[in-house]
């Protein structure tokens, strides 16, 4: 968005309570009074917090634990008696869920349910072959295209807002990768359309949760750390899973993220960059379930006699 273009909008602005919100910095140039996530801290002490997420995942640091099995994954394949409710919340585009999908295993120690799902997202170049890529997470400082958010809460707490003071709250976490068109997202990245305004809300036909991640089989390989909301009040204590296998989505279906969903509409204010910066790991461990870090030193020692003969029939 260019200077000129923002000055517009914050001419037009007029909400002055609205400064007191807290906001992504691509939503300032509509509200500079809003506080950005280095300030979120001032009107949600817990984002100052020391487990905060998303989080750099620095690949060699990570420790194995071999507690952490495969997830099992009840009526993910089902899909949901009643119809989705998709829902613009200003931040971002999410779907509530009826909690009929649920995990265990996963060194979780208990069932948790799925309460609704989300996504965060980059934004377009002036190249429309191009991209800024948008996930929270990052892995080894590298960011992917966008990230979904699963949010679960432990079976026995009604909602979020109860789970959420009780440590009740496990979410699932998938990198989206820009790849071929994936014809099982087409029904909902075509209801974008239908929620472009804040506030806005609309129905679809439910999918079956598994149809939006990859397969099982390729589940197995995941990281996993203590951590928080990565939106204000930035409660801590969340079990996060951050699965290495990423979704593929077509570069066409992830622009449809910004060009179909708005901060502010009226304004025209595409909804982009919505994702909290790397947080602190401080003295948190990252662990992984079933590590590549194990298979490249095997690997390694099968290629190093190769590697030695070639050296040696070289030097001859
Ligand atoms: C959206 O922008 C318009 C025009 O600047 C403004 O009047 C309106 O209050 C804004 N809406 C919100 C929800 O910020
Ligand atoms: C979706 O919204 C409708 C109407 O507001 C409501 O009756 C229904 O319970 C909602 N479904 C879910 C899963 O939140
Ligand atoms: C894209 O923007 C950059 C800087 O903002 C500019 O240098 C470049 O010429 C632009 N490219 C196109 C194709 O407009
Ligand atoms: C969450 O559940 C509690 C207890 O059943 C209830 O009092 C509260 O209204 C619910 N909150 C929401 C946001 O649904
Ligand atoms: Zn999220």
């Amino acid at each position: 968005m260019g200077l000129f273009q923002c000055l517009v909008l914050f001419s037009l602005y007029s909400a002055a309570a609205a400064s007191e919100d807290w906001c992504y910095p691509s939503q300032k140039c509509l509200n500079p009074g809003c506080k950005e996530p280095r300030r979120w801290v001032d009107l949600y002490p817990g984002c100052g917090g020391k487990k905060q997420s998303p989080i750099n995942i620095v690949t060699n640091k990570v420790e194995i634990d071999w507690n952490l099995q495969p997830f099992e994954f009840v009526s993910y394949q089902d899909k949901q008696p009643t119809n989705w409710n998709i829902t613009n919340t200003g931040h971002s585009v999410q779907v509530n869920l009826d909690s009929s999908a649920k995990i265990t295993a996963g060194s979780l120690g208990g069932q948790y349910k799925a309460v609704q799902l989300h996504f965060h997202w980059g934004r377009g170049t002036n190249k429309s072959y191009d991209m800024e890529p948008g996930s929270e997470h990052t892995i080894d400082g590298e960011r992917y295209a966008m990230e979904l958010h699963i949010v679960h809460i432990k079976e026995e707490y009604p909602n979020i807002t109860e789970a959420i003071p009780k440590n009740g709250v496990a979410v699932l976490g998938f990198f989206v990768e820009i790849g071929e068109e994936n014809k099982n997202y087409i029904p909902l990245i075509s209801k974008l359309k239908a929620v472009p305004s804040p506030g806005d809300e609309d129905q679809m036909t439910p999918l079956p949760l598994s149809s939006l991640i990859p397969p099982k089989e390729q589940l197995d390989k995941y990281y996993r750390y203590t951590g928080s909301l990565t939106t204000p009040g930035c409660n801590e204590d969340v079990i996060w899973t951050l699965f290495e296998e990423p979704i593929k989505l077509g570069l066409a279906q992830v622009q449809e993220f910004w060009m179909k969903l708005y901060f502010n509409q009226t304004a025209s204010l595409p909804m982009e960059d919505n994702f909290r910066p790397a947080q602190p790991l401080g003295d948190r461990t990252v662990y992984k379930s079933d590590s590549i870090a194990l298979v490249s030193p095997a690997k390694t020692l099968l290629l190093l006699p190769a590697a030695t003969y070639l050296l040696l029939s070289c030097t001859q």
